[in-house]
């Protein structure tokens, strides 16, 4: 594996936005992470980023493992090398990762000087040669453009430029495409499926979109209240979903040709992080609800390469 991370705990205070989460990627290998607004996709990102103690939070329990090294026990100067460098991060909105004021093409280049110690001409030559694969038209011209003259779908290339511009092994994306329409977004997407095939970079795809990771994903995790509680291959997990949150998420994927009405949602709301039901933090939406739901927290069970963690599935029967 690339990364895994292993039965992770963060803290913020005596808030634990994420408690036990485990995934995977590898070189070569998109990994989706889903799951409804607030169900920490984000705070993993982050974890992994090596971020929380800049944002006032701490790594509580588990290991991030990167190529054999984990990273919760490296410094702050240690992971600035990596940062940009070996794993990068492309966020929802391109605004907050560009410099208004500095051209575009100067900020991809920063990104090489820094990471790969090139001199200004060089970087120069390797931006441009990023801006044209990214498909951005006219890349001599549009290097000397500032952030606000270029559209949102090409901003959007600019960053994951300047992301790939470290020649990072492991590419994070954050709903890389929510501020975006739906045709821009579908090439965006494209644009990081051939990254991932041609230069052999792992992928973790953050998004709420279940009809995206059905398309692009080799294996999702899926995840509720900080918890990853489904991971495993995509196709078996779309074929068969195990956990009724996972088969709540397909159902309200919508179909062409859908009968009006037969989408459905899913009832009720995502709790606070500060008001979690006692038991399995989905029971009260859940519609296969048991007794021991309402009690215990279902531990992460594995089998046949897939985990789930659901009292439906103890023991690793349905
Ligand atoms: N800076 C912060 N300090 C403390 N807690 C935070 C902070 N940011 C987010 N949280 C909490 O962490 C939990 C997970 O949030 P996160 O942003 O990871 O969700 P997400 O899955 O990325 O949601 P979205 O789809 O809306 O981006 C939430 O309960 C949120 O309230
Ligand atoms: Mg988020």
């Amino acid at each position: 594996m690339l990364l895994s991370v292993e039965d992770l705990k963060i803290g913020f205070g005596l808030l634990e936005p994420l408690v036990g989460v485990d995934l995977g990627v590898d070189a070569g290998e998109i990994l989706g992470l889903v799951g409804e607004s607030g169900s920490g996709k984000s705070m993993t990102a982050m974890s992994i980023m090596g971020m929380l103690p800049l944002m006032g939070g701490r790594i509580k329990q588990g290991r991030i493992v990167f190529d054999g090294l984990d990273l919760t026990t490296i410094n702050e100067g240690s992971y600035r090398k990596l940062r940009g460098g070996r794993i990068a991060l492309i966020t929802q909105n391109p605004m907050t990762s560009l410099d208004p004021v500095v051209r575009v093409g100067r900020q991809i280049d920063q990104a090489s000087q820094l990471h790969l110690g090139l001199d200004r001409k060089e970087a120069k030559s390797r931006t441009i040669d990023l801006m044209d694969r990214m498909r951005i038209p006219s890349p001599q011209h549009a290097y000397d453009l500032f952030p606000h003259q270029l559209s949102g779908g090409l901003r959007q290339r600019i960053v994951i430029a300047m992301a790939l511009a470290g020649d990072p092994d492991l590419l994070i994306a954050d709903e890389p495409t929510t501020a975006l329409d739906v045709t821009v977004q579908a090439q965006i997407i494209q644009l990081l499926v051939e990254l991932v095939r041609d230069r052999g970079l792992g992928l973790i795809l953050i998004t709420h979109d279940m009809g995206v990771i059905a398309q692009t994903c080799d294996r999702v995790a899926v995840m509720y209240c900080g918890r990853v509680v489904e991971y495993g291959p995509v196709a078996r997990l779309f074929d068969d979903p195990r956990h009724p949150y996972t088969r709540a998420l397909i159902s309200c994927i919508p179909q062409l040709g859908m009968a009006p009405g037969t989408l459905t949602g899913i009832p009720g709301m995502v709790p606070s992080s500060q008001n979690l039901p006692k038991g399995c933090r989905f029971h009260p939406r859940c519609d296969s609800v048991l007794d021991n739901c309402r009690l215990r927290e279902p531990p992460m069970k594995t089998e046949d390469g897939r985990s789930v963690a659901c009292f439906l599935h103890e023991g690793g029967q349905r």
